[in-house]
């Protein structure tokens, strides 16, 4: 009998290099709660901020050929220095290899349609890793939906270190918290909207609004990515009938069981089932 991809069916995969894309994650979980998911940290491997484009592509690569083995016939990439240099690579050049009947979506499109409508002065902020901000994937993109919108970026080299080592609650975290938003508001006085173009920004966020002028608005993407996938759900079929509904949700990791349930629960509140694997 002939081989039927079609016929694949799993969970969603969602992937990041580490804990962010939890973030998103739970968002989504929210909006779609009655699908399947199985999350990939690549633990052992973040931060992929500030690695360079071929590495990025080649990391993200393996994980999404991984998902697709184990099944998924869907996989978001839940990162944003992922969506900006390997997504299109993916879409374009692997995919018809891979398996052309999948998908894979990332983060940053999602997120900018949504500045339109957050924006008065037309004047954006991105904070992001090196990675995005080296890539120009935000600029491109707002330009190419809001072409009045100045968008000034800035690499936070320190932020992704900061989550994933659990000092985002420190002291040691306000220093560096000050100092990024003073410095993309140097850049730009008129700035009244700041995208945190990175998943694992959300869990500063309470420093974030501490050293954020107020009246200035702070965008986190895990709402706007759910509700772009639920729309795309609405609106293909042929992947949402592929996609198994029994409202399970399963980790996997490349570092150590351990630590992932340790700094999951913190993002989630909740205990999780953890694997780990090893990426190639
Ligand atoms: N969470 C990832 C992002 O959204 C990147 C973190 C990293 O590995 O540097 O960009």
């Amino acid at each position: 009998m002939p081989y039927l991809k079609s016929l694949i069916k799993g969970p969603i995969g969602v992937f990041d290099s580490g804990y962010g894309g939890l973030t998103i994650l739970k968002e989504i979980r929210k909006a779609l709660p009655e699908y399947d998911y199985l999350y990939l940290g690549d633990n052992a491997r973040t931060p992929y901020g500030t690695r360079s484009f071929e590495v990025v592509y080649e990391f993200t690569l393996e994980a999404v050929t991984r998902l697709f083995d184990m099944g998924c016939p869907l996989v978001i990439l839940a990162c944003n220095t992922a969506s900006a240099k390997a997504l299109r690579s993916i879409q374009q050049n692997d995919l018809p290899y891979l398996d052309d009947s999948r998908r894979v979506l990332g983060v940053i499109r999602p997120t900018a349609e949504s500045i339109g409508e957050a924006t008065k002065s037309r004047h954006v902020g991105i904070l992001a890793t090196s990675g995005t901000i080296r890539s120009e994937s935000y600029p491109m993109e707002i330009k190419k939906l809001f072409p009045d919108i100045t968008v000034t970026g800035l690499a936070c080299p320190m932020w992704v270190p900061l989550v994933e080592n659990k000092e985002y609650d420190s002291e040691g975290a306000d220093f560096f918290v000050k100092k990024y938003i003073n410095e993309l508001l140097d850049k730009d006085a008129d700035i009244d909207t700041i995208v945190l173009g990175c998943t694992h920004y959300p869990l500063l966020i309470d420093k974030i609004r501490q050293f954020t002028p107020e009246g200035i608005n702070i965008i986190t993407q895990g709402e706007y990515v759910a509700t772009s996938l639920k729309d795309y759900l609405r609106r293909h079929d042929e992947i949402a009938s592929r996609c198994t509904k029994n409202g399970r949700c399963e980790f996997l990791t490349t570092e150590s069981v351990e630590k992932f349930k340790e700094s999951a629960s913190i993002f989630l509140h909740e205990d999780v089932e953890v694997r780990s694997i090893t990426l190639e």
